[in-house]
């Protein structure tokens, strides 16, 4: 853990890259994990994809409500809030997520880069427009049920969720700007993921290749391919919270 701070506190731009295991400690199941996984119950081929949406929009859009109720009732943990803190330091922090909860919002997170889009932003299957406003609240699901989509009133199109699917291409500006913080950051933080989907898993190798330091913060050892990186392992909202505080709250031991 003090080698990991003692990095971030010599680092003036800072890339925290992060999974679903940042959420966990809220209460947000994690894709892959067996026993919180939320696919224990689901196949995503059958959940996460336009053709999915196409065969049955009432389950898929369901699924997205079940899971905007879950966040709902989250809180942000101490792994967000400790990432909000340290770009209170005077230090340049750029949030790059695959999440598609506002947790780190919640936290104090501003300029959030959502590479697989956000769970609040339904956008029309039709014309891929997002609708200016539009309330799900009278929307309630439990887990499993199926709710017909709201349709935009213009074109009269079903609404998806506003996320990237399997199949579909990250936003390129979205990406850009990711690649872009990767490539200028000194240290980036990788927290709670399996790095297993890409693109998104390559933008830890692309701070690597750009001279960065890695750190990766997971309950499962990361295997290292780098001298400049490292594994920490443990949950998030504790290690996070480790390393950050001797920085955001000088005198705390560590
Ligand atoms: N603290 C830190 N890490 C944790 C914790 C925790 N409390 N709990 C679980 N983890 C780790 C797991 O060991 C795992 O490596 O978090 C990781 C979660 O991996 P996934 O469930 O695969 O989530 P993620 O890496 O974010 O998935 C990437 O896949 O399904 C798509 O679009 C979806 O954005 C998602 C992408």
């Amino acid at each position: 853990m003090k080698a990991a701070a003692e990095l971030i506190a010599g680092a003036k731009r800072i890339v925290v890259f992060t999974g679903a295991g940042i959420s966990a400690d809220s209460g947000i199941p994690t894709f892959r994990d067996p026993l919180t996984s939320i696919w224990a119950h689901y196949d995503p081929e059958k959940l996460e994809t336009a053709n999915a949406f196409r065969e049955n929009a009432a389950l898929v859009w369901g699924w997205y409500l079940w899971r905007r109720a879950l966040v709902a009732q989250a809180s942000p943990n101490a792994a967000h809030l400790a990432v909000a803190q340290l770009a209170q330091t005077g230090r340049e922090v750029t949030v790059v997520t695959q999440n598609i909860d506002d947790l780190h919002e919640r936290a104090g997170s501003s300029g959030v880069i959502h590479l697989h889009g956000a769970l609040d932003l339904p956008k029309c299957f039709a014309c891929h427009r997002t609708p200016a406003s539009v309330s799900l609240d009278h929307q309630f699901v439990s887990e499993g049920l199926s709710v017909e989509p709201p349709r935009r009133p213009r074109c009269n199109g079903k609404l998806r969720p506003g996320v990237v699917w399997f199949g579909e291409d990250l936003p390129t500006a979205v990406w850009k700007r990711a690649v872009q913080a990767a490539q200028g950051c000194d240290v980036l933080l990788s927290i709670g993921t399996s790095g297993v989907v890409f693109p998104a898993a390559e933008i830890p190798r692309i701070a690597l290749k750009s001279g960065a330091r890695v750190v990766h913060i997971n309950t499962t050892e990361t295997p290292l391919e780098s001298p400049l990186e490292m594994s920490l392992v443990g949950r998030a909202a504790i290690c996070v919270p480790a390393i950050v505080s001797p920085i955001a709250m000088p005198g705390e031991v560590v």
